[in-house]
């Protein structure tokens, strides 16, 4: 049996985003366990993953890297946060992808948010969300599966064979990405408040 490439690059992304997951993880301490809590992570969710998914879209990417662009997950959060009769925010400042190992890092910290999301499917379940009724994100993305799916993006990850600035490159996004995600978690909990306090 041939042994599966590791090029180190997941244990480096690991290593340049660590500290912005914990200020991530930090910001939803206590899991999900109140509805506005809930709310805030959909709705900063969406706001972060539309943009991704637009810079995605318009990224010129190599056939390895095109298979991981997987659009629809911003329709699951769209109709996440109208079951919950949430608007979206106004789109956050926009991200721009430029090859391969930019597409890369990003991929890695989307694909990597299923981990926790499988955590999280939960606390929805309890809150009383399910497919179709405001946590139909939350099942397909961290739903059964999402742990292959994982293991099968480190693999191509691994495969990868970038050189030294196109792995620069790569770490940037994902830290770029982790700091968007953080930006639209602020925004997303300023909106909420507001938006409960008009109701
Ligand atoms: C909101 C609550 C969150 C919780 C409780 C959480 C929890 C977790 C857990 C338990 C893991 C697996 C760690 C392991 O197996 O070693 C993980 C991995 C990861 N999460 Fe989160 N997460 C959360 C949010 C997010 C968000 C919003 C993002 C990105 C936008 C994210 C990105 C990642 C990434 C990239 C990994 C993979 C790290 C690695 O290489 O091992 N997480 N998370």
């Amino acid at each position: 049996m041939t042994a599966a490439a590791d090029n180190g690059y997941r244990d480096r992304l690991r290593g340049a985003t660590g500290t912005a997951h914990v200020r991530l993880d930090a910001r939803f301490a206590q899991g999900l366990r109140t509805a506005a809590q809930y709310r805030t992570y959909v709705l900063g969710m969406q706001a972060f993953i539309a943009n991704a998914e637009r810079a995605l879209a318009l990224a010129n990417l190599r056939p390895a890297w095109k298979a991981w662009r997987d659009p629809a997950r911003t329709a699951w959060l769209d109709e996440d946060l109208a079951a919950m009769g949430i608007p979206a925010m106004a789109e956050g400042p926009r991200m721009a992808i430029n090859g391969d190992a930019d597409a890369a890092g990003l991929f890695y910290v989307i694909e990597g948010s299923a981990l926790g999301a499988t955590q999280l499917l939960g606390d929805a379940q309890a809150l009383g969300h399910g497919p179709g009724t405001g946590a139909t994100f939350l099942c397909r993305h961290g739903g059964f599966g999402a742990g292959k799916r994982w293991r099968a993006f480190v693999a191509d990850l691994e495969r990868a064979d970038f050189d030294t600035v196109s792995e620069r490159t790569m770490l940037e996004s994902a830290a770029r990405a982790f700091a968007s995600a953080e930006h639209e978690f602020h925004r997303a909990e300023l909106a909420h408040q507001n938006f409960t306090a008009g109701r």
